[in-house]
């Protein structure tokens, strides 16, 4: 909620004619939850799936669907004006079309082009749509003009199909609107690198060594980081959708050595670095070049370790920047964590119990215990969006402190 006093960030939600309209309802009630103040607008196609009602009894004001049925003869421009992010969810085919065609036949469309607020576009609609040139290219043209896109994510669509099209989680495109309403701005100014995802060691053409790292947690780290008014870089091994967001790049990598690669140039402009991913600690010494084929027999793979990244971050740690390890454990994960934070000589380590339910690798939850050199903070099982702003709470509170500190050794091992 804003702090008492504060004036509510303002948000148009439009909703368009798509079957997943029903998941807007969810993002309205997040953002409503969020203290955001939230004025529902939904086209007449929309009205075919969900009820003015609900949006009604959920938002801060009445939710609207035409220019000509309210008291104000001019809804578009008082809507379009006062807004500080319209966001559009889902988005269809036709709606995006209209939209980059500059039309204003709806309440919707017409706010569009009354506002001079970022706009965030959540397409859902199935495969064969959303692949279509032309929907691509209407997605283009709202790119160039400034619009931020959260693209639709891969599953189960309307009538039994699955594919790309599906729109993206409420809790991911809500993420994304705060972000873009630059929520509390105790990062801005800052460059925050995090790191996402399993690494994957190659063993021939076809097959990789990796683990069950989803980059969820890292990936909730760097949306938290933007929305708190960061310029993000997340190095993630995954393809999980992220916002096209002017403060966000994204850099995708397989490998251990890969993501140290990105990480060590990244290091000398980060004031924050988090290494969320799951780095193997061993890879095969040699990739085969061919496919290794049981006609070979069992083949024997030799390990070699993999380079410790954040041991090198460390190292080469920049005067008041300040360095996050994560420690996935499953044996007394406190004193193990803690003997990881002094090897591994990190300002903040966040220690997760992954073998407690709900806990860690691809959950949509975490809980986390976060160690700085003189504080132990339990977080208990909540979701990685709300981990994330816990340890950046940290990051924030240490960053004050950390002006003139200059790069300290860490430990080989780990
Ligand atoms: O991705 P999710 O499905 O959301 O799951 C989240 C998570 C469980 C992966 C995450 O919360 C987590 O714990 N990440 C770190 C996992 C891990 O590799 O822990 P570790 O204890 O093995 O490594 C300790 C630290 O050293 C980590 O910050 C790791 O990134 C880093 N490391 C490890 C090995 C290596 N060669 N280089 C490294 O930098």
């Amino acid at each position: 909620m804003p702090a008492e006093g504060t004036p509510a960030q303002r948000v148009v939600l439009g909703v368009t004619g798509g079957i997943s309209a029903y998941k807007a309802v969810e993002v309205c009630r997040r953002l409503v939850e969020a203290g955001v103040h939230v004025s529902p607008v939904l086209t007449a196609d929309a009205l075919r799936f969900v009820g003015k009602t609900t949006f009604s009894a959920l938002a801060s004001v009445p939710a609207q669907s035409s220019l000509f049925d309210e008291a104000s003869p001019i809804p578009h421009t008082r809507l379009g004006q006062s807004a500080d992010l319209v966001l559009v969810a889902p988005a269809t085919a036709d709606f995006l079309a209209r939209y980059a065609a500059g039309m204003a036949n709806d309440l919707l469309t017409a706010t569009l082009l009354a506002t001079r607020a970022p706009v965030l576009v959540c397409p859902a609609m199935h495969t064969e749509m959303w692949e279509h040139p032309s929907v691509q290219e209407n997605l283009d043209t709202l790119r160039r003009r400034g619009v931020s896109v959260v693209p639709p994510e891969s599953g189960a669509l309307a009538a039994g199909d699955v594919g790309v099209g599906r729109l993206a989680d409420p809790a991911s495109i809500v993420s994304v609107a705060l972000a873009m309403l630059g929520g509390r701005g105790d990062l801005s100014g800052r460059r925050v690198a995090v790191s996402a995802g399993g690494t994957r060691e190659p063993i021939d053409p076809v097959r990789h060594l990796s683990n069950r790292s989803s980059g969820k947690q890292g990936h909730a780290l760097a949306i938290a980081a933007l929305r708190r008014g960061a310029e993000v870089t997340l190095v993630t091994t995954v393809e999980r959708p992220v916002p096209a967001h002017p403060r966000l790049s994204v850099v995708r990598v397989d490998t251990a050595a890969e993501m140290e690669s990105v990480l060590s140039i990244e290091s000398d402009k980060a004031d924050v670095i988090v290494m969320a991913a799951a780095v193997a600690d061993f890879r095969p010494k040699q990739v085969a070049t061919k496919k290794l084929t049981k006609d070979d027999g069992v083949p024997n793979i030799v390990f070699e370790p993999t380079p410790d990244i954040l041991c090198g971050l460390v190292g080469r740690r920049r005067a008041g920047q300040v360095i996050v390890g994560f420690a996935a454990e499953t044996d007394d994960p406190v004193a193990r964590g803690r003997r990881k934070f002094e090897r591994k000589g990190v300002d903040i380590m966040v220690v997760n119990d992954v073998s407690a339910p709900g806990v860690g690798f691809d959950h949509d939850t975490n809980a986390v215990t976060i160690m700085t050199a003189d504080e132990t903070e339990e977080v208990p099982l909540t979701t990685k969006d709300a981990v994330a702003d816990a340890v950046l709470d940290k990051v924030v509170a240490l960053l004050a402190g950390q002006e003139g500190r200059t790069g300290a050794p860490g430990a080989e091992e780990h």
